[in-house]
């Protein structure tokens, strides 16, 4: 496997750019310090910041601003991205109102041109799986770019670990550590409902990390039953309480994820509500058992940490790989390398080519350490 250490530099770059796209993510501004301060400091580069992810390769001069080392001055502990992201703007269906309904296009010309028109020699495309797909099409077609990738759920394929996961991972736990005083204290279930669409990883780790009973993530379709009594079996312990962590994207056998859509609504539809739904079905299971004789009565509560686990201060874990990443895009720059995404294997930094990235989710696999240690500790995964 390439390491990606300094090579020789090869290429005559003198301006390139950078921008955030898909979700926000703790560690994205670490990205574009370490671009910017690498670029302009080693190498004498101009670097251009595009607001708000590919939007701003199709809107007009003032969705670009010049980067210097002063405007990334103290922006590495913060969370989000300086310059914007935007989950939308994609330049093969980018969707507008036009005339009271909304019509989906193909700006990819635009963004071409508007790469030679700022004289960008690359840009530094900062995104998770969706965004890597748009930057392969888009390099594909000519555009000079380099990938960084990111989300906080850790499901990108081509990397081992995403920047973000980190963080994303120890507010989870921390809520864990919170609501497990409250489930002891009234001997109580808690539910909580963490991100991970389609790749568990967030549940498993905070779920491991917080001593969760029962962890239930999207790549194992959970058994009610089994739920219902491994929950009443921590009633029997010296807890007497539960601790339940289920990612959005989990579903009982024969169900599918859930998902929240406003009716008449043409927006995508949002994963949420398997939390409230579980607690549901659990209490419904309860009712039964109770009328049928059952004496194990619990009171069951749910929290959804959403977005919290995507904003505030990045660990300085992802602070320092997100650094890591970002100067490795400017090395791959130098090099000549475009149409490549910078990526961790391993321990090593290393790089690959767009087209091979971000093809297919990388979920967990059921048979990996972290499974087996959560199923030798006794955890649950339904
Ligand atoms: O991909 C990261 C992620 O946080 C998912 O876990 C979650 O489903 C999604 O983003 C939420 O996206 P949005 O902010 O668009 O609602």
């Amino acid at each position: 496997m390439p390491s990606l250490l300094p090579g020789r530099t090869t290429s005559k770059i003198q301006r390139i750019g950078v921008l955030t796209a898909g979700g926000d993510c703790p560690g994205l501004n670490a990205v574009i310090r370490a671009v910017v301060k690498s670029a302009v400091q080693r190498h004498g580069w101009q670097v251009l910041g595009i607001r708000d992810g590919f939007e701003g390769l199709i809107s007009g001069d003032e969705a670009v601003t010049p980067l210097t080392i002063e405007s990334v001055y103290g922006i590495l502990s913060r969370g989000g991205t300086i310059l914007g992201a935007a989950s939308r703007a994609n330049p093969f269906l980018y969707t507008k109102q036009q005339q009271g309904s909304r019509v989906s296009l193909n700006v990819t010309p635009r963004v071409l041109d508007r790469i030679g028109e700022l004289g960008l020699d690359a840009v530094v495309v900062i995104g998770g799986d969706g965004t890597m797909r748009i930057a392969r099409e888009l390099h594909e077609m000519g555009a000079p770019l380099v990938g960084v990738p990111k989300t906080i759920d850790n499901d990108v394929e081509g990397t081992d670990y995403t920047f973000g996961f980190d963080t994303a991972v120890s507010v989870a736990t921390e809520a864990i550590d919170r609501l497990r005083t409250t489930a002891e204290s009234h001997h109580r279930a808690m539910i909580v409902e963490v991100m991970g669409r389609q790749a568990g990883w967030i549940a498993l780790h905070s779920g491991v990390a917080g001593g969760a009973d029962i962890v239930l993530i999207p790549e194992r379709p959970f058994d009610l039953e089994l739920v219902y009594q491994h929950l009443c079996r921590s009633f029997e312990t010296v807890q007497r309480s539960a601790i339940v962590v289920v990612a959005e994207g989990a579903h009982a056998q024969g169900d599918s994820p859930m998902f929240r859509r406003r009716a008449g609504s043409q927006d995508k539809p949002r994963l949420g509500g398997i939390g409230e739904h579980l607690a549901y079905l659990l209490q419904v299971r309860q009712e039964e058992a109770l009328a049928a004789g059952s004496e194990m009565e619990w009171d069951i509560r749910v929290t959804v940490l959403g977005h919290v686990q995507r904003g505030g201060t990045p660990s300085s874990t992802d602070r320092v790989f997100a650094t890591r990443l970002g100067a490795a895009a400017v090395r791959l720059i130098a090099r000549g390398r475009l149409g490549r995404m910078v990526a961790l294997r391993g321990s090593v930094l290393t790089d690959l080519p767009l087209s091979r990235v971000a093809r297919v989710p990388r979920i967990v696999p059921l048979n990996c350490d972290m499974v087996l240690t959560a199923q030798e500790l006794g955890i649950c995964l339904g």
